[in-house]
Parts: structure tokens; C-alpha cells; sequence
């Protein structure tokens, strides 16, 4: 079977998008309608007048899309993908630190899930993270920021914010240590280095640029240089050397893999649009708490970094 053929036959069929994530392996991310970070697929499930939305990411993203377009179908091609960062707090984790700190404001990093979300005040991205810290909070606010502690301290020094952590990482992301960068940036002199917020704090001290997966290629596509070190999760470099066939990526590390990135397949693609599986389903009230972060951060977030979405609170 021509599995691109057929999911093209599918889509017409079902009035249906596929949203991919850029660590998604390369022939899922060939097919994507839109391929992007975090912030750009939100924004992309925001806005798409399909009827149904495949996303091909892990789960929290497919949430995400879900309680963005409620109304919609959403379909994610293999429900165990899931996000161990995300994971690593619950909302009732969340409940307790709240009532540790009465008067904190509380933000998530987009990696939790819809029932954590739905506990936030704002939710942010790698991409935005340090817009969201300097616009959303008046200066005496008290701030919780979950889970990711490395983007929290990331984030909390570029801006001079203190925030109150919580003690969430990306096991993949930490694969990469200061080493691998140093040992990469011997092999190529000349590389810009390049890392993902998500790293630990002595890999994003060490490097030039510290960005998400999509403001790394809109970094590469403007730079006049050639070769680029690529701190991130390695499917990272399809996306990279496929926008930019002239240039040069070396991946810092090749053990930083996100096994649950790689479950979905063109094949388990075609079965979720055939079969309509597995849909996401959230409950209203989780949907509209939760709606509440992400369209403050689309608003605050998105009006500074780029696209406009239509969106309103
Ligand atoms: P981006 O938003 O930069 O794509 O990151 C998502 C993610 O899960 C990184 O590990
Ligand atoms: Fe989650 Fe890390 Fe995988 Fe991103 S790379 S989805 S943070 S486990």
C-alpha cells in the first residue's frame, strides 16, 4: 500500500489535519499539514477549520488541541504516547503547592496535563516562557512555575524573576551533557551551538543560542552560518536539514531520544483515520479551566512572538 496515498484519501474523507511535532519521526512529520513547537501547533488547533485533528505528538499536545477546538474530533494515532515530564506532577500535586503558597499566580508549562492546566493562571511554551514571565505578572507576584525545573530556572534568570519550582525534567534533555556540546563544538569549530530549554543549566550556559524546537529553525534559516550544533531531542534535525539542505547539523548528543516521539507510524496514521481512534475526550469543566491559560498565553505570548491567533478570553 502507498501509505502516503492513502492517508491523503483519508484526510479528504474525514475533513481531517495532521498536526506533527518536530521530534516526530521524518515520515510522519513528510506528512503533516503543520509541522511545528508547542506554541505554533496550539495555535495551528486553534484555528483549522477541519473537522478532525490528527496529532501526531505526545499526549498532553493532543489535549491541548482538544481543549482548543472542543468542538472538533481529535485523534491522537497511538494513546501511550506519552510525556514523563508531564507526568511528573499531578493536579493534586499542584492543589497541595497552591495551598503552600495561597497568594502565588500559577504557571504551566504547556508539558502537563489538561487537569494540571486547568489549576493554572497561565500556560507558556518554551518559546515563550520569559515573554510570559515579564508580561503576565505584576512585579510583587509570588510565582509557581511547573514542571520543568531547568525551564523555570532558564527562564527565572533571563528575566530576574523568582519563581517557586517544582522538581520536573526531561529525561531525554538531560541526555545531553556539557561534554557531548564541548566534544561537537572541537569536532566543528566553526558551529553555532544551539539548546533547548529543557536542557540542563550547564549546557544553556555554554551555548550561543538557548531556543524551542521551531525557534530553532527560524534561527537557522535566517543565520549566514553553515553548521549548527543541535542541542535538542535528534529528531530535531530532520526538520533543520530538510528547510536547509546547504547547511550542516551535528546532533550534541544522539542518545537524546524521546522514545514516546517515535511510537507513532505512517501505518498507525491511516488506522486512526480509518478507525477514528483514539479520540481525545476531556470534560467541559476541565475544558473551559484549562482553555482559560492557553488562550491568555496565545494572547500575551502570540501578540509579541509572531502569528496572530483569533482568539479571545
Ligand atoms: P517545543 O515546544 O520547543 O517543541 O518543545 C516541546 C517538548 O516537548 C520539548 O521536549
Ligand atoms: Fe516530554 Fe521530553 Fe519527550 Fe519533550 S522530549 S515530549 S519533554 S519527554
Amino acid at each position: 500500500m502507498n501509505f502516503q496515498k492513502r492517508i491523503e484519501e483519508l484526510k479528504k474523507e474525514r475533513n481531517a489535519v495532521i498536526l506533527v511535532h518536530n521530534y516526530q519521526l521524518p515520515e510522519v512529520q513528510d506528512i503533516g499539514d503543520f509541522t511545528g513547537d508547542s506554541l505554533g501547533l496550539s495555535i495551528e488547533a486553534s484555528k483549522t477549520t477541519a473537522d478532525v485533528i490528527v496529532f501526531c505528538g505526545v499526549y498532553f499536545m493532543a489535549e491541548t488541541a482538544k481543549i482548543l477546538s472542543p468542538h472538533k474530533t481529535v485523534l491522537i494515532p497511538d494513546a501511550t504516547s506519552g510525556c514523563p515530564m508531564a507526568d511528573m506532577i499531578t493536579a493534586d500535586q499542584l492543589r497541595e503547592l497552591k495551598a503552600k503558597h495561597p497568594k502565588a499566580k500559577v504557571m504551566c508549562y504547556v508539558n502537563t496535563s489538561a487537569e494540571v492546566k486547568a489549576e493554572c493562571d497561565y500556560c507558556c511554551t518554551s518559546a515563550n516562557a520569559e515573554i510570559m514571565l515579564n508580561e503576565a505578572f505584576n512585579d510583587d507576584d509570588e510565582i509557581i512555575f511547573v514542571p520543568d525545573k531547568y525551564l523555570a530556572s532558564y527562564s527565572a534568570n533571563k528575566t530576574g524573576r523568582k519563581v517557586i519550582f517544582w522538581n520536573g525534567y526531561c529525561k531525554s534533555h538531560l541526555k545531553i551533557l556539557p561534554e557531548h556540546i564541548q566534544k561537537q563544538k572541537e569536532l566543528h569549530p566553526n558551529a553555532i551551538t544551539m539548546a533547548h530549554p529543557e536542557c540542563l543549566s550547564s549546557v544553556t550556559q555554554m551555548v550561543d543560542e538557548v531556543l524551542s524546537t521551531s525557534g530553532m529553525l527560524k534561527y537557522v534559516n535566517k543565520s549566514k552560518a553553515n553548521e549548527f550544533i543541535v542541542g535538542t531531542e535528534v529528531g530535531m534535525l530532520h526538520p533543520l536539514q530538510k528547510a536547509n539542505p546547504q547547511k550542516k547539523f551535528y546532533a550534541a548528543s544522539d542518545i537524546a531520544v524521546c522514545p514516546n516521539m517515535k511510537k507513532i507510524t505512517l501505518e498507525k496514521v491511516i488506522r486512526s483515520l480509518e478507525d477514528m481512534r483514539d479520540e481525545v475526550i476531556l470534560s467541559e469543566e476541565i475544558i473551559s479551566k484549562a482553555q482559560k491559560s492557553i488562550f491568555r498565553m496565545i494572547n500575551i505570548g502570540n501578540n509579541i512572538v509572531e502569528n496572530k491567533a483569533e482568539v479571545k478570553i
